[in-house]
């Protein structure tokens, strides 16, 4: 799929932008703090209703506006798709082809992007949080029902939650709080197989990446970190059973700390090369690389599964890569995604790259494709 044209107002510092794009390459050239990485923004958020770089929508409206709007067209193989988002102070509304869509969770993945961004060094490095973050972003946005798991599992946790900080008072129901565990036992179930096959299979094209890109003497590995035990054999019931077994055994004590102490939302990713931990013993080579496996494998699981390619946002990520790495990247998406590039320097970008590209130049929140002198 690709990205045809694109409505910005009143998002970030863009007060109002119309855009047509190029297939294949669209470079955002300008200097530091003139918007580029907001305009890749407003694309990442059209397709996925929530911003790579915060969780608080009410940054990304204009300063002293009441809303923003994205919109855009999007060309697909099947039909072409008009995609809507509107942000207020209130909420976020999605619209699919003019029709106002009752649940975010149905207008997010109607388009697929991927981002890359020198924030996704962390991905390795980082708290958990952001390797949960990345699980539930890129995994809702190709599987719907995930995502109505996830968000019936946070509410249930939250409802948990509260009831806990109750009891630990000496208040409250021990029969109401085994019901909740019912259901969220059914829901980190729902949550934890569905992750747990994801990255599976995110790690048969990643593995294979990994490899070519350090040149066949790595073998890179990602493991799900769950409460429970999770492997090929296991079913649904079973990890029901498991998770059954973990709340029994810490009841009190999630009752003495008033908080649910395992589940989904404590869940982690681990990455090992050649079997060593990457976060311990990676070098900053590796973990780039790694990184970087992680979001090429993403883009062929997402064609895997959807049957098309998504769009590729890379912020400021070309010219850090080295010669090698960049062309692999490039030699991946060549002519099959569009990709979105922001920069600073075109110099960092290869010829073959610049022929098949349209320049867009970024100065205070305006787009030009003609040089500003
Ligand atoms: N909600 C907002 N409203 C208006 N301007 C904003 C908002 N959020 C960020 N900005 C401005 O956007 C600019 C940064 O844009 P950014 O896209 O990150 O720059 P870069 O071109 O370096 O990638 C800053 O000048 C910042 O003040
Ligand atoms: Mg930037």
């Amino acid at each position: 799929m690709y990205l045809k044209k694109l409505n910005v107002r009143q998002y970030r510092n863009y007060k109002k932008v119309e855009l047509a794009f190029h297939k294949q390459v669209n470079i955002f050239l300008g200097e530091n703090a003139q918007g580029k990485t907001n305009i890749l923004e407003a694309i990442f958020v059209l397709a996925l209703a929530k911003s790579h770089r915060t969780s608080k929508d009410k940054e990304l409206i204009g300063w002293g506006e009441e809303f923003a709007r994205i919109q855009g067209e999007v060309a697909r193989k099947t039909s072409p798709l008009d995609i809507e988002l509107i942000l207020s102070v209130k909420g976020k509304k999605g619209k699919i082809n003019g029709l106002e869509q009752k649940k975010l969770s149905e207008y997010v993945g109607a388009a697929n992007v991927v981002m890359f961004a020198p924030e996704d060094l962390n991905l390795v490095k980082g708290s958990p949080q952001v390797r949960r973050r990345f699980l539930d972003m890129e995994l809702g946005q190709i599987s719907r029902v995930y995502l109505h798991h996830l968000a019936t599992y946070q509410k249930v946790l939250k409802q948990r939650n509260h009831l806990l900080k109750t009891l630990q008072f000496g208040k409250g129901s021990k029969e109401m709080l085994d019901i909740l565990t019912d259901q969220m036992i059914v829901l980190a179930a729902e949550v934890t197989i569905r992750r747990y096959g994801f990255i599976k299979r995110l790690q048969k094209w990643a593995e294979q990446i990994h490899h070519d890109v350090s040149r066949g003497k790595e073998k890179l590995e990602i493991c799900y970190l769950s409460a429970v035990d999770v492997s090929d054999e296991i079913d649904l019931s079973k990890i029901k059973e498991a998770f059954y077994q973990v709340y029994k055994e810490v009841k009190e004590r999630e009752i003495q700390r008033g908080i649910t102490l395992f589940g989904p939302h404590r869940d982690d990713l681990g990455f090992l090369i050649n079997e060593k931990d990457v976060q311990t013993y990676g070098s900053q080579g590796q973990q780039r690389t790694t990184a970087l496996a992680l979001k090429l494998a993403e883009i062929e699981l997402i064609y895997a599964e959807i049957g098309e390619y998504p769009i590729l946002l890379l912020d400021d990520v070309l010219s850090e890569l080295d010669d090698y790495r960049q062309s692999h990247l490039l030699q991946t998406i060549q002519g099959r995604v569009q990709t979105f590039v922001t920069t600073t320097n075109v110099s960092g970008i290869d010829e073959q790259t610049l022929n098949q590209s349209t320049i867009f130049y970024v100065s205070e929140g305006t787009i030009s494709q003609e040089m500003e002198r």
